[in-house]
């Protein structure tokens, strides 16, 4: 599985950053484990990486270089050492992100040779499946201008709002994440080419956690997690890693 550790602004110091990455190279030999840390010590864990952890920017700038105060491109988060960048995660479209910056974050990301993880996700479910329709719009105008092979890249990570940072017991049900895997792999389908839908990569995130992790993992469909807090504590990330080893 590919495994993404979110750590959002949860660790605010080097020596715990680097406490963790040794920790998630413990846990590499038999998943994919990409280590998202703040950008501050992005370059200082993933410059020069020689392991089997990957690292991935938790966000890119609107821009390409230049006299952007503050900005961090997607040139400069590749030269530090990342490979992925998460696109459009929900904490920063709540802080003002649109479907039209979040398609122009994507093409930067790809421009610079980083695979881009983006996040999709309902704030809240109605009776009439108005969020169907919704994510389904994330999904198209994130993908309007990209090409086929550019289109072929791009991970999905499901991260339902209403499910971030709560708790596994209020998390999404496998039932209803093996059906949002199916639609969601039903927008791909018309949007690449060949089996180029059910080769895609979605991960759930979401509030996972040891106590779930195995639950949702199992025929579910997803190829992987984009996991918040349960991934700032080696000892909970170790375990909701072994909870999906089998
Ligand atoms: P959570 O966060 O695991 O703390 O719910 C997931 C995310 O926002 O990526």
């Amino acid at each position: 599985m590919l495994i993404i550790a979110n750590w959002k602004a949860y660790i605010e110091s080097v020596e715990k950053g680097k406490k963790l990455f040794a920790a998630a190279k413990r846990l590499s030999a038999k998943h994919e484990i990409v280590l998202a840390p703040p950008a501050p010590f992005l370059g200082i864990l993933a410059h020069g990486n020689r392991s089997k952890v990957s690292f991935i920017a938790q966000d890119i700038s609107r821009t390409t270089g230049g006299a952007q105060t503050g900005e961090n491109t997607a040139a400069a988060i590749r030269e530090a050492g990342a490979t992925y960048a998460l696109i459009g995660h929900s904490e920063r479209r709540a802080m003002g992100e649109d479907n039209a910056l979040v398609a122009k974050k994507l093409q930067h990301a790809l421009a610079q040779g980083l695979t881009p993880v983006l996040c999709i996700g309902e704030r809240e479910r109605d009776a009439e499946g108005q969020y169907l329709a919704f994510l389904r719009e994330e999904i198209e105008s994130a993908f309007a201008s990209l090409s086929q092979k550019e289109r072929l890249q791009v991970v999905i990570a499901y991260e339902p709002i209403w499910a971030i940072g709560k708790s596994a017991a209020e998390s999404i049900t496998a039932t209803d994440l093996t059906e949002m895997v199916l639609y969601i792999r039903k927008v791909l389908a018309d949007l690449l080419p060949g089996r180029g839908a059910s080769r895609a990569r979605v991960l759930y995130g979401g509030s996972v956690e040891p106590e779930n992790a195995r639950a949702l993992a199992q025929g579910s469909g997803i190829d992987g997690f984009l996991v918040g807090r349960a991934s700032v504590e080696p000892d909970s990330f170790a375990a909701l890693v072994k909870a999906v080893t089998v």
